[in-house]
């Protein structure tokens, strides 16, 4: 059975229909993601209590925040996984909340995602893992294919295991695989669920590296989930930082450690 996330990853809730007409692609500088006014809850539970937040091309942000504050579940809003129960999602320019499936779908081709656990197929190798979004929404070659499988692995230093499964890989390795399909389709938007969760500082860096790396070659809008201070610090032209449903502080990187507030400089502190 798949996973919700891996469904998604997959289109596989396309419709047949006619597909929705293109959006234009990001511009540097202009909004690719504007959220106004999310509000989500699960019963009883209010998890996002009115978020206002924009994202342009060519821009990091950082979303940061205790466990259990959202992060995740604002990333399934914006790819729409998950639906808000109020309030809007742009998309370049497109409201996405109430969009019908098929023309979703359309728009997922332009965003590129990395879930929390990286979601990779465990009965595919990671050859075929990387290659599905290209057989599903090319019109590429098997030749093309495999070439853009290994320009993308090579990307992320992972040309050697192209025959593995996902199972014989470390955590790390998941990600890295999960970065190169997220970038398959060469994203305008980018969403990274906890990408150095979970590994060493060495590890880390280097994933840090190889998103500063990516950022440069293409220009795209991306939201980086973390609680990883330092590699927040490294990756990110802004932060956020999401609190009991809000966004409590948002701006640089020395604009949150100059903040008076006070959970602002616990969080800081702690997490430094
Ligand atoms: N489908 C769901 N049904 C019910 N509750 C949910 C669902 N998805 C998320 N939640 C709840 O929403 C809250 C926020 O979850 P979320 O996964 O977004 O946290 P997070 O900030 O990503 O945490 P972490 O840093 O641990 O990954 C949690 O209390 C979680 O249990
Ligand atoms: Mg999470």
């Amino acid at each position: 059975m798949m996973q919700p996330e891996q469904a998604v990853l997959a289109g596989v809730e396309e419709t047949g229909i006619s597909p929705a007409p293109e959006s234009s692609p990001g511009k540097s500088g202009a909004p690719a993601v504007i959220l106004q006014g999310l509000h989500k809850s699960f019963g009883n539970q209010i998890v996002l209590d009115g978020i206002d937040l924009t994202v342009k091309s060519g821009e990091t942000l950082a979303m940061l925040g205790r466990s259990g504050t959202g992060k995740s579940v604002l990333l399934k809003l914006i790819i729409g996984l998950q639906q808000p129960d109020s309030g809007s999602i742009c998309i370049n320019e497109q409201e996405i909340v109430g969009l019908p499936i098929d023309a979703m779908n359309q728009l997922r081709k332009k965003m590129g995602f990395l879930f929390q656990h990286a979601a990779l197929y465990d009965s595919l190798t990671v050859e075929q893992n990387i290659a599905f979004p290209l057989k599903r929404h090319t019109k590429m070659t098997e030749n093309e294919q495999t070439t853009r499988v290994k320009e993308l692995l090579a990307g992320v230093g992972m040309e050697a295991e192209l025959k593995k499964m996902p199972s014989d890989l470390s955590g790390g390795m998941q990600k890295r695989v999960g970065l190169a399909r997220a970038l398959a389709l060469e994203p305008g938007i980018l969403l990274l669920d906890e990408p150095t969760a979970g590994l060493d500082p060495i590890t880390s860096g280097e994933i840090d590296e190889l998103i500063l790396k990516l950022q440069e070659e293409h220009d795209m809008a991306s939201i980086v989930v973390t609680h990883d201070l330092h590699s927040a610090k490294t990756i990110a032209d802004r932060l956020a930082l999401l609190h009991e449903g809000r966004v409590v502080i948002e701006g640089t990187f020395s604009e949150l450690e100059n903040s008076t507030d006070q959970f602002v400089s616990e969080f800081l502190k702690r997490d430094s």
